[in-house]
């Protein structure tokens, strides 16, 4: 009706979709997922974090034999971000399960595991059947949830939400980056305030405070990636390569290119590049490289040599400044982003390929808010 097209303009402000208001609007959220919950400085001078939903499980968390991340699609995706540095501060194996896979395997989850449910909407009927197959194996079941009152949210014993506002959009975006903060939040809460780990959390929490500023400043990237998408409009197929803190966005970043822009897109750990995914590299074939200035640096700059020494059409996405030495003489295109703390860089280096997934679906003239075929909730198996 006209009143529901009048609503859903107002709802969109000046933007044409939900996705391009929701990429937009992650300062705004970040902040808000962030609110009450980082003490700097004040009457206590330590820098901490305050999760009041899991405040009472914190001993049996740390306690726990392992911590076992479950979800789909891009909920999945942010839990993988979070991986590395939920295993650095709380010193407990994490392993990743997508909630489908682990049911069709009746997968081992025990009475000692953690097992912590990430879900936008808290709806999502493998993560909620996963939930269920845990709470029977007596596992400590933690929700890390968009919605208030949510499936996920009332089944599970503890849990965070993320405070993203409501999500309009099928493909996830400001969901993403605020799980991410969540989860890193998470890992200083339950790394607790160890004197040998306090530099690198503080510097984790300052990078927190600042990173809205950062997410602003990623923002202004959005006519090149409007460029860029210009470029791509018409290929078959884009491969992104990750490692580290960016594998996950390698997975994300393909996943909204496919998702959205209706093009094959891969996602691929670039320590695996040797065994097999080199056979594709050739002249046509775009690759974007995530390197930007973390402990896999190195590693990452003998990646994009190994491509450029076969013809590869290669896009280096590198920390500020850093043109030169992802591209010596000048090769192939850069995306240059602001550098943060290593494992906050997921949440920048994920919105320029929000960016570029949002232009490709525009230019190649599909739904960016509907896609073909998906659901912004699926609960049915
Ligand atoms: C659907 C949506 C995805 C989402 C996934 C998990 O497939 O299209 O955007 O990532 O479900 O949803 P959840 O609500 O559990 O995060």
């Amino acid at each position: 009706s006209v009143l529901e097209m009048e609503v859903e303009q107002i709802n969109k402000g000046n933007y044409e979709h939900y996705m391009q208001k929701e990429i937009h609007e992650q300062p705004e959220s970040l902040k808000t997922t962030m609110r009450g919950r980082l003490i700097r400085g004040g009457s206590c001078k330590a820098k901490t974090v305050l999760l009041g939903g899991l405040k009472d499980h914190f001993k049996t968390i740390r306690r726990s034999r392992r911590i076992v991340f479950i979800g789909c699609g891009t909920s999945y995706n942010a839990a993988l971000a979070a991986r590395p540095i939920l295993e650095e501060l709380s010193g407990v194996p994490v392993t990743m399960e997508i909630a489908s896979d682990l049911l069709d395997r009746q997968g081992p989850i025990y009475r000692e595991d953690t097992a912590v449910f990430v879900s936008q909407s808290g709806e999502t009927a493998d993560t909620l059947q996963a939930l269920e197959y845990a709470l029977e194996n007596g596992a400590l079941c933690v929700g890390i949830t968009n919605t208030v009152g949510s499936a996920i949210a009332r089944h599970t014993h503890c849990g965070v939400h993320i405070n993203a506002g409501a999500e309009i959009g099928v493909a996830s975006t400001k969901a993403y980056t605020s799980q991410i903060v969540v989860m890193a939040m998470l890992a200083l809460a339950i790394g607790g305030d160890t004197i040998s780990s306090q530099t690198r959390r503080e510097a984790i929490i300052d990078g927190l405070f600042d990173l809205p500023n950062k997410v602003r400043e990623v923002l202004n990237l959005d006519q090149e990636m409007k460029d860029l998408a210009k470029l791509l409009i018409a290929e078959q197929s884009l491969l992104m390569f990750g490692r580290g803190y960016n594998y996950a966005t390698a997975l994300e970043g393909a996943l909204k290119v496919k998702e959205v822009a209706l093009m094959h897109s891969e996602g691929i750990l670039a320590g695996e590049m040797k065994h097999g995914p080199l056979a594709l590299v050739d002249e046509n074939l775009p690759i974007i490289v995530i390197a930007t200035r973390d402990s896999c640096f190195s590693k990452q700059q003998s990646v994009i040599q190994q491509l450029h020494a076969r013809k590869g059409r290669v896009i280096v996405m590198c920390s500020k400044g850093e043109a030169v030495s992802v591209c010596p003489g000048g090769l192939g295109r850069v995306i240059e982003v602001p550098h943060v703390e290593d494992c906050l860089q997921p949440v920048i280096n994920v919105v320029p390929l929000q960016l570029l997934a949002y232009h490709l679906t525009v230019l190649r003239g599909y739904n960016v808010d509907q896609p073909r075929n998906l659901a912004k909730s699926v609960t049915t198996q």
